[in-house]
Formats: C-alpha cells, structure tokens, sequence
C-alpha cells in the first residue's frame, strides 16, 4: 500500500463548472462526517507504512480550525514512512495563519492551492473569490511558515479567453515561483452551473495551441505528466501512485481506491455516508484490465513505462506486445532508455493512442 487519500467535501462557495463531491459547509454536517469518516478510517485501514496522505476536496480548509484540528488528529492513526508526503488543498482566500500553524504542527509539508486564472473577468465566470494580490501575500505567508513544497491549479480553454490572456496567467503563475503547477483545460461538465448555462467548449483547434503555449512557456519546469509541471524533486509522489497503478485507499465521501486488484468508489450521497453506507460500487479486475490500466494510467507519464518495472508486474515482456510493436513503428510511441512513452507530437492526442490498448488479450503474451 502506497497512499491515502482522504475526501473533505465542503466548499464555501460552488465554483461554476465543478461537479467533484462537494456541497456547501454546514457546521452540522462537517461534525457528523468527521465522524462517519474516523470510523471508517479504523474500520479499513489495515496499519500499513503509507508513503503518501493527501486531503482532497472539496475545500478541506473550510473546516474550522477546530475541525480541522480534529480531522488532522483522527489522520494521525495513518503510519507514514520517512520522506512522507503530506498534501492538503486549500481555497486561497479561506487560508490563514492559523491553519498553516496547524499544518505545521500536524506536519503537512505540500499544499495544493486552486488559483485556476487572476483574470477577474474569468475569476468572475468561474465563480471564484480572490485576488491577485491576495494569492501573492498569501503564498509568501506560506513560504514564510516554511512550507515551499506548493502546487497551484491553471484553468485555461474558459470561453472567450485569447492565448494573450493565458499568456498572461502563464506569467504570473511563473512570478509565484512554485516548484509545482498542475494544468486543467475547462471541461463543461454535466450538473455545472455553466452546463446548464449551455456554454460550449472552446473550438479544439485553439485548445491544442494553448496547450502547446503552456508547454513552451513552463520551460524552466520538468513537463513530467500530459498536465503536470515540477521543479526537480518536487513532482507530485501521491499523483504519481496513480500514474503508477499502484495500490491506495481512499477515504470519505465519493472517494475511490484501489487495493489487492479491487477498484472501489464510495458513495457521493451524504446522508448515505453519515450512517456508515460507504460503498457504492465495487469491482475485482482480472489481469487484462490490469495491464490495461497500466498502459493508460503510465503513459500519462511524459517519461513513459519502464520496461524492465512493466516486467516485473506482468512477467511479460513489452516489446512482444502487438500494439506496442505497430506503435512503435509507427513512431507513435519511442523508446528511450527502456522506457516507452508517447512521442511528443502525439502527446496531445494521447487519447486516441490509448484506445488501442483496450480490449487486447495481454495474458498471452505472459512468460
Ligand atoms: C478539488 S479542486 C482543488 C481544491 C480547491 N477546492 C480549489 O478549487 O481550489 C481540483 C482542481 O481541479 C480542477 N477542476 C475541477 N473541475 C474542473 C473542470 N470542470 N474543468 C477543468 N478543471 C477542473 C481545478 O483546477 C481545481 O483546482
Ligand atoms: S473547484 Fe474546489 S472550491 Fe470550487 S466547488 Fe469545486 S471543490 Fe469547491
């Protein structure tokens, strides 16, 4: 076992286009989810050393200071190995000097902070509540209290936006010198405000070319994931868990895991939740689905799958693969240094790539 993730899903304001488990923070509901969420913390968790803990959202810094106080004290019971990593979210504006005390004491050394644009015309579309200038004390305050282990969320692709605009974001994002920088291309999901406001997507054509400008100007940061951008040392460990189809549990409401070739999701109905109904579905994968999962997960990865690593998992040998073979003659995929990756002209249309190796019988190529 790998890492935890832990789901807080209160928010002080509902942002425009998110349909992740979130609802508005109520000082009843956080109580009673505190509680169904430690019990089903002590149910689960079987004492493993857990490289890294990760508290999502939601917002997890909507809590009170004594709820949070409270949830870092119920986390506490989690074994973490040396080296841990230990991320929280936090909404900007909602971050004070007290909570970083707090993370401090409790020994959070990585925030996650949803900065999404300081275009106030977007801000405004997005439904969000900072300002520029805000962001900048704030992340100095955190590097202060001696946490400089940050990532900040990019939105790009909002309607209307030009890539001057993004440009713009690109460079103060950039100013904030972070060693960490995740990138989202809006996407208009169902159950958003802007769904129902009928706003489109952008046109793909301008989407591939903000892409690419983000790219080329996150130059002075390892491009390590299609979305993710790190100083040297300081690429996501928990993210990379992911990545590495690697096992973890998740905790609280809509939280999902993935343990001993068991994919769970749990509930996102709170009530449900509360009264200790955690799961929602489960499913055993065989070992195609595994392998598939392998392929789709780490080719997210800009450095590719390692082969002798995919070896050692699987007892097969990835150059045998079809697929893989056709790909690579194709030149859709490279190898280097044993590791094979998409190439970079078709990093954007990774998707389509990864359609292939759906369905493929991997078990025979098995040694
Ligand atoms: C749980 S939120 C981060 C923490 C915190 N609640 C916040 O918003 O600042 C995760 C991130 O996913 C991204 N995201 C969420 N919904 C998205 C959407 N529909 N399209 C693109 N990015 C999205 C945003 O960048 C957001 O910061
Ligand atoms: S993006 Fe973050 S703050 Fe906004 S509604 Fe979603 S979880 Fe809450």
């Amino acid at each position: 076992m790998e890492a935890v993730y832990i789901h807080i899903p209160f928010c002080k304001s509902i942002c425009s286009y998110c349909d992740f488990s979130k609802m508005f923070y109520n000082k009843e509901f956080a109580n009673n989810y505190l509680a169904a969420l430690e019990k089903e913390i002590n149910t689960n968790y079987q004492n493993e050393k857990i490289k890294t803990l990760y508290i999502g959202g939601g917002t997890p810094n909507s809590l009170s200071d004594v709820e949070l106080e409270r949830l870092f004290k119920i986390l506490k019971i989690i074994n973490l190995q040396d080296n841990y990593e230990y991320t929280i979210e936090c909404n900007i504006e909602l971050l004070t000097e007290n909570q970083i005390n707090l993370f401090n004491k409790y020994g959070i050394n990585r925030v996650s902070i949803g900065i999404q644009t300081f275009n106030e015309k977007y801000l405004k579309f997005l439904n969000r509540n900072h300002t520029k200038e805000e962001v900048f004390n704030k992340i100095k305050l955190l590097k202060k209290k001696g946490i400089d282990n940050i990532n900040i969320d990019l939105i790009y692709g909002i309607p209307g936006q030009t890539k001057e605009e993004l440009l713009e974001d690109i460079n103060l994002f950039k100013s904030l010198d972070i060693p960490h920088i995740s990138t989202y291309s809006l996407i208009i999901e169902p159950h958003t405000v802007l769904y129902n406001k009928h706003i489109k997507n952008i046109d793909e054509d301008l989407d591939r070319e903000m892409y690419d400008l983000i790219i080329k100007n996150l130059d002075n940061y390892k491009h390590y994931e299609t979305s993710n951008f790190a100083k040297t040392g300081f690429e996501s460990k928990h993210n990379l868990t992911y990545w590495n189809n690697a096992n973890y549990y998740g905790f609280g409401l809509g939280a999902s895991g993935y343990i001993n070739n068991i994919r769970y999701d749990n509930t996102r109905n709170i009530d449900a939740y509360i009264k200790g109904d955690y799961l929602k579905e489960q499913e055993e994968l065989d070992f195609n689905t595994t392998v598939e999962n392998e392929f789709i997960l780490g080719f997210r990865k800009i450095d590719g799958i390692s082969i002798d690593t995919f070896y050692n998992k699987y007892h097969i040998n990835m150059l045998d693969i079809d697929i893989v073979k056709k790909l690579l003659e194709e030149g859709k995929l490279v190898n280097i240094d044993n590791k094979v990756r998409i190439s970079d002209d078709y990093l954007y249309i990774a998707n389509e790539i990864l359609i292939d190796f759906l369905g493929v019988n991997y078990e025979k190529y098995s040694i």
